[in-house]
């Protein structure tokens, strides 16, 4: 089996490929569940999700009042997530600023987010490098929160596919993060609902103030 890279010309292919064959199933997605359950008693502020997608999150935090930063390298997914965002109307789209660029190197403005969520995005470099990255954009007592897949068996396709490309672990998000500076709410794996579909890296952290 070849090994895909994930870089930019692998997502912005299979976004086409996914809008093309997919594009009701995509709109019709529902926000992540963890995130719902984690963020929805926050209060408000600026969010940012970091590797959107076409931006499922990013509408559910804007129809919920917050002002999103959503950054991703792929531009069909970016021009999904307006689009839906347009359709949702002008409160909404007005609360969302779309932003292409590479997070191998995009710097979140330094604590200016209240929120920063980073779902499922391979990693090219180091785990740790990513979160502090994204972690540097949290404003104190602000939230990060992050998720990242890993199959139940390392041995299994979904597992080899990924190459040498990791998604953020509950140790790497852990040992990337000063204790003195951040309080754990949540660093866990968490199972998905079907059984032997693999395991959620759930890390929810909080900024001191
Ligand atoms: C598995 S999808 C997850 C999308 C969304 N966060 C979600 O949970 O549904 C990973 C997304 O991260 C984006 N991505 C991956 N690496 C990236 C990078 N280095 N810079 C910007 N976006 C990236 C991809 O284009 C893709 O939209």
């Amino acid at each position: 089996m070849t090994t895909p890279k994930f870089d930019q010309a692998f997502w912005e292919q299979l976004w086409a490929k996914t809008l093309r064959e997919r594009a009701d199933v995509v709109a019709g997605r529902p926000p992540n569940a963890r995130l719902m359950a984690e963020t929805a008693s926050l209060p408000v502020g600026r969010a940012l999700d970091a590797g959107c997608g076409h931006g499922a999150e990013t509408l559910w935090l804007a129809a919920h009042g917050w002002q999103v930063t959503a950054v991703d390298f792929s531009a069909t997914a970016l021009a999904q997530g307006r689009a839906m965002s347009d359709a949702a109307g002008p409160d909404i789209a007005g609360r969302i600023s779309w932003v292409e660029d590479d997070l191998a190197a995009w710097m979140p403005e330094p604590g200016q987010y209240d929120l920063v969520v980073c779902l499922y995005v391979h990693v090219a470099g180091s785990v740790e490098d990513m979160v502090r990255r994204m972690a540097s954009g949290v404003a104190p007592g602000g939230t990060l929160f992050l998720a990242g897949y890993r199959a139940d068996d390392p041995r299994s396709d979904a597992d080899a596919a990924r190459g040498n490309q990791v998604q953020v672990s509950v140790e790497a998000a852990v040992a990337a993060l000063d204790a003195g500076e951040w309080e754990w709410v949540v660093a866990e794996e968490r199972p998905r609902v079907v059984a032997g579909s693999g395991v959620d890296a759930v890390i929810r952290a909080r900024r001191r103030a």
